[in-house]
């Protein structure tokens, strides 16, 4: 529609995290988890292009980093970063995700999530098209690089590809896996039980998983644009390294490190209201709003720092 917003990606850090449940030192980097919580969110919006016609009647005008309404120029909403339409994902994956993925080998969890309502480019951003490759793609060959300059240590990567679909956990990677069910424990914090995870080598082989939890998605559905839209999907690499120089018996907690990279394809935001949507589509909507909402509220209290986190 015209008035469609440009996708938007979130993405934020956490503190590193220990391979054992004790608790490691922070450590020292620009990523220091002392700074305010605020600099460690980014919002960045990608502008979709629009056919001509939609553009000369869009009610929104980007200035700077800001997108204004062009008759009422004074309501205008600021964010960290704005590329117009004719930006490649290339120029959005150096301005932020880059240095989440290059600090996610360093041992820093990292997420970024593509926000956004239905058909404002958050899958041609994450994933990418044949012409253009994504946010996904672009970030595990940039993974692989890294890990290979740290010749320091040695590292274990692993991979999980899931959807949310109306509230239910889908394993893509094992078609049969759904329904899973969130656990917490002390060792492993909260995780998805009975996820898979793929021990992986090189970009070739994840993204040859990506493309088969892709092929499942299609299994009844004639719309895959539709269905995709009203589902979650998060590709998780777990990267795990360990100092080579180490042996067992010193006691550096900074010898192993375990971190997480979290990359988000978020449902359309759009509201039912203005979809006009009933029954399961409404369902569909119902969920995707509340869980769209928890994040938004998950996202505010980290962003309120130390003392307003709940
Ligand atoms: N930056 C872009 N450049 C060219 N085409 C784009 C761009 N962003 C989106 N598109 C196209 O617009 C359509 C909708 O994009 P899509 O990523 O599927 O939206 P969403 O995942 O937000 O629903 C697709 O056909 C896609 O190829
Ligand atoms: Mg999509």
């Amino acid at each position: 529609t015209k008035s469609k917003a440009p996708a938007a990606l979130a993405s934020s850090r956490q503190n590193p995290q220990s391979a054992t449940p004790t608790a490691a030192p922070a450590r020292r980097s620009p990523l220091d988890p002392r700074r305010p919580a605020m600099d460690r969110i980014h919002v960045t919006v990608r502008a979709r292009p629009l056919p001509p016609e939609d553009a000369q009647s869009s009610p929104w005008r980007i200035s700077g980093n800001a997108v204004a309404l062009t008759a009422q120029p004074s309501i205008r909403f600021e964010f960290d970063r704005i590329f117009g339409e004719d930006c490649h994902t290339a120029d959005v994956y150096g301005a932020r995700t880059k240095h989440i993925v290059d600090s996610a080998v360093q041992g820093f969890n990292g997420t970024v999530f593509a926000y956004g309502q239905t058909n404002s480019g958050k899958t041609y951003t994450m994933r990418g098209s044949a012409n253009e490759p994504g946010i996904i793609p672009l970030a595990v060959h940039d993974l692989f690089r890294t890990i290979q300059q740290h010749m320091d240590r040695e590292f274990l990567v692993r991979m999980s590809y899931m959807e949310i679909y109306n509230e239910e956990i889908n394993d893509l990677l094992v078609p049969e896996h759904r329904k899973l069910q969130i656990h917490e424990n002390y060792e492993r914090g909260i995780y998805v039980a009975g996820l898979s995870e793929e021990i992986v080598t090189c970009p070739e082989q994840v993204l040859k998983f990506v493309s088969f939890g892709e092929s499942h998605r299609h299994i009844g559905e004639t719309n895959m644009n539709v269905y995709s839209s009203r589902s979650h999907t998060i590709f998780r690499m777990v990267i795990e390294s360990r100092d080579k120089a180490d042996d067992s018996d010193t006691d550096s907690c900074d010898a192993v490190r375990v971190s997480v990279l979290n990359l988000v394809d978020l449902a359309g935001s759009e509201r039912a209201a203005k979809t006009g949507a009933e029954g399961v589509r409404l369902k569909e909507g119902s969920h995707i709003n509340k869980s769209l909402m928890t994040l938004g509220t998950v996202i505010k209290k980290l962003s309120e720092g130390i003392k307003g986190q709940g």
